[in-house]
């Protein structure tokens, strides 16, 4: 079972030779609605990275800011499974809209994507959602700094700034493990042609099976940084990658002097490194004052958990199927009512006030302060 149906889809000629078709364009897709999008085609970037393009249903426009996201959630192996993905294509053409997805080496969603997902084929998806879009920096001079797959919001902006003929300053950095690697390489080097101000940098951990590269090999050092980005702390900067390579971007520009209020960063892993997740206590046990008792509402199932642990965390140790997707608090999948008691939350965005207002809370991000009864 997935979530995939095959919509029965007459030839474009005779869609479009119906008014109808043309008159449902400039209606919307409210923002933070689910809902079944089509997928129109599906693009091999990289050896491990493919391009889908979706439309919204009844040909509605999607708004979204360049860097946004979506959340998917195909049905595999009988359950509903959500991740987000970065759209990858500009806002400026609303009408249809893309993910870039990589293989991640046992990953369930992006092997499911690339081996199931074709044109024709419908998928639920959420959002759009994210605080990593020039508005949280708007400049004229930006320094993008890419790794692997965290190339695609940053993709999202360049686009953007291209369609919008909106002349900025872009010094675009991608580091990739070999040449071939490089997704938009083809595009980002006609854009750099084409924007009088777009410039590309492409490190290469090696050079894999393209000997004849030229471009730089290794990683952007401090001095690669001064020598080829000279101006460098005039520019705003916009980081993604994984997460040791946004540890490193971080303390080069650190080091180098730069004005970290100009950095901004948005992370695609969804470890939960650094996060300390004590065992859960048994209840039997008796409780210390840095513990609480949660009871899931729905299921009538109790757990203790400590002070430090997520909510999300703790109520999947005790068996409690809860969806969830960034662990960072963004995406707003794991928005659950908390029915009793507090929680101190700290999320980037994933919720709105009024639903904080309702009392929804996303249990990623969100620590007991009181015993609980969660709607679960
Ligand atoms: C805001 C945001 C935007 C994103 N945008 C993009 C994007 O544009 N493009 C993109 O490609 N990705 C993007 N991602 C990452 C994406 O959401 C997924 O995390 C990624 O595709 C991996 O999902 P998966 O289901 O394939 O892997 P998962 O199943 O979640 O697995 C992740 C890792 O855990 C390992 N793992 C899984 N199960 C086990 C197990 N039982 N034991 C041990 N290890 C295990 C896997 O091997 C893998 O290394 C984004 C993430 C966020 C938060
Ligand atoms: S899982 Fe994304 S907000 Fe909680």
């Amino acid at each position: 079972m997935n979530s995939i149906h095959v919509i029965p889809v007459s030839p474009a000629s005779e869609r479009f030779a119906d008014a109808d078709h043309w008159c449902a364009f400039g209606a919307q897709w409210e923002s933070g609605d689910s809902k079944e999008i089509e997928c129109l085609s599906v693009v091999d970037e990289t050896h491990d990275v493919k391009t889908f393009t979706f439309r919204c249903p009844d040909y509605h426009a999607l708004a979204y800011e360049p860097g946004q996201f979506l959340t998917v959630s195909p049905v595999i192996g009988g359950e509903s499974v959500s991740r987000c993905y970065t759209l990858s294509s500009t806002p400026t053409r609303p009408f249809s809209f893309s993910i870039t997805v990589k293989r991640v080496p046992g990953g369930s969603v992006s092997n499911w994507l690339h081996d199931n997902l074709r044109a024709g084929h419908s998928l639920v998806a959420s959002g759009p959602a994210g605080n990593f879009t020039p508005v949280a920096g708007p400049s004229r001079k930006m320094l993008y700094l890419s790794a692997g797959s965290g190339v695609t919001p940053l993709m999202a902006m360049t686009r953007a700034a291209a369609d919008l003929y909106a002349e900025l300053d872009i010094v675009f950095v991608h580091s990739a493990r070999t040449p071939k690697d490089i997704i938009f390489r083809a595009e980002l080097g006609r854009m750099e042609g084409s924007m009088a101000e777009m410039r590309t940098l492409f490190f290469c951990e090696g050079l894999g099976d393209e000997p004849e590269w030229n471009g730089p090999i290794g990683r952007l050092s401090i001095e690669q940084l001064q020598r080829q980005i000279p101006d460098f702390k005039e520019r705003e900067v916009f980081t993604c990658g994984p997460k040791g390579y946004m540890d490193a971007t971080r303390a080069l520009l650190e080091k180098a002097g730069f004005d970290m209020a100009r950095y901004h960063q948005e992370s695609f892993d969804i470890s939960t490194e650094g996060i300390v997740e004590p065992a859960l206590i048994p209840a039997v046990l008796g409780q210390p004052q840095d513990t609480f008792t949660v009871r899931l509402a729905r299921s009538g199932r109790e757990f203790t958990m400590s002070a430090e642990q997520t909510v999300l965390s703790a109520a999947k140790k005790a068996g409690a199927i809860v969806p969830s997707s960034c662990s960072q608090g963004v995406c707003g999948t794991c928005k659950t009512a908390v029915l009793e008691g507090t929680v101190e939350m700290n999320h980037n965005g994933g919720i709105r006030q009024r639903e904080i207002d309702k009392g929804m809370r996303l249990l990623c991000c969100s620590r007991p302060t009181s015993d609980l009864v969660i709607d679960l």
